[in-house]
């Protein structure tokens, strides 16, 4: 296939952020990162360029957007917050907190966004070249991570690069990312809180801001976040989890005691191991070996996020 760009790399500097701005206000798309993994961003209002961000990913037109906001105020305009998730946004915005909340029919989001829901994922990321550039291009930002649908999500610029490369315009190179796994997915619901997907806010950490308890809202309830799909996060080679040694013609991805070919965390410290993960995923699919090993990382806190990565990595 022809290219249809050729992918700038661009540091997240003043002149990076502004050339951005311009191509986001021309109806294209940008890649741009988050602290939790690169977006590819474009203007939430223009259904053309939201078209251009499912036509680059080949994502199915079923799977709605998250849209990126600098803040409450924004939000507002977008979509009815009540009071559970006032708090959860004075709790964590801005931060890897989307929340999934009736949309205002006066939004004036393309409706390409939604995918016919009458709801709406909103997120304030707290890294700065996302929060510049919502503030250069005076948009809110539809943006899902920047990698072909259904591939591992990126978490430097590299990733973007290989995944999305000729498909896009620009990528603004923030470095690695620092969370390394996607926003925490909740709604609330009068008396409790789904989550919708696990992230890095950990479900005792709503339950701490909110007062409530949270329900995981997982795949065997319908599809409440419809990206959750099964295989997800799918590197082109088969993966075994819980590993404790690696098998012939595997490259083992380590946690804590179990060291493998490169290691999650060599101290079994989570928030290091899911900054780590994707990129250990991606390494692993590069490497001559023809399978993946994946040792066993606890289910506590993060590690609830980290498993369920791996687990759709291994579907
Ligand atoms: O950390 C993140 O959230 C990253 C960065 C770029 O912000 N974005 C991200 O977007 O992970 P994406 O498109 O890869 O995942 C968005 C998820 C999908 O599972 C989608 O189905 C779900 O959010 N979603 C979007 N709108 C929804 C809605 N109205 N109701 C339920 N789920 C929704
Ligand atoms: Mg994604």
């Amino acid at each position: 296939m022809q290219p249809d760009f050729t992918t700038e790399l661009r540091r997240c500097d003043e002149d990076g952020i502004a050339y951005a701005a311009e191509l986001i206000r021309a109806g294209q798309t940008v890649a741009v990162p988050t602290e939790t993994v690169y977006g590819l961003a474009a203007d939430a209002r223009d259904s053309d360029a939201v078209a251009r961000i499912y036509a680059a990913k080949g994502r199915p037109a079923f799977n709605p957007l998250i849209v990126h906001v600098a803040g409450v105020a924004m939000a507002r305009d977008l979509a009815e917050l009540d009071d559970n998730s006032l708090r959860l946004a004075a709790a964590f915005w801005p931060g890897p907190l989307t929340l999934v909340l009736p949309v205002r029919a006066e939004a004036g989001l393309s409706p390409l966004v939604m995918a016919g829901l009458p709801t709406i994922a909103i997120r304030c990321p707290a890294h700065p070249a996302m929060q510049a550039l919502i503030a250069a291009s005076g948009a809110p930002l539809a943006a899902p991570s920047a990698n072909r649908s259904g591939a591992i999500s990126p978490t430097n610029a590299e990733h973007v690069r290989r995944s999305l490369g000729g498909r896009i315009p620009l990528v603004l190179d923030g470095g690695p990312t620092a969370r390394g796994i996607e926003s925490t997915i909740a709604a609330c619901a009068g008396d409790h809180i789904r989550l919708l997907r696990p992230g890095p806010i950990a479900a005792e950490r709503l339950e701490q801001a909110s007062g409530l308890p949270v329900v995981v809202s997982g795949s065997d309830h319908g599809i409440e976040a419809p990206g959750q799909m099964e295989s997800h996060y799918a590197p082109s080679k088969p993966v075994r989890l819980n590993a404790t040694d690696a098998m012939a013609g595997e490259y083992l991805i380590g946690f804590g005691a179990v060291k493998g070919d490169i290691s999650l965390s060599e101290t079994a410290d989570l928030d290091e191991a899911a900054a780590a993960l994707f990129a250990a995923l991606h390494i692993a699919d590069a490497s001559s070996a023809p399978r993946i090993a994946v040792a066993n990382v606890p289910m506590e806190g993060v590690g609830l996020a980290i498993n369920d990565r791996l687990r759709r990595a291994a579907a």
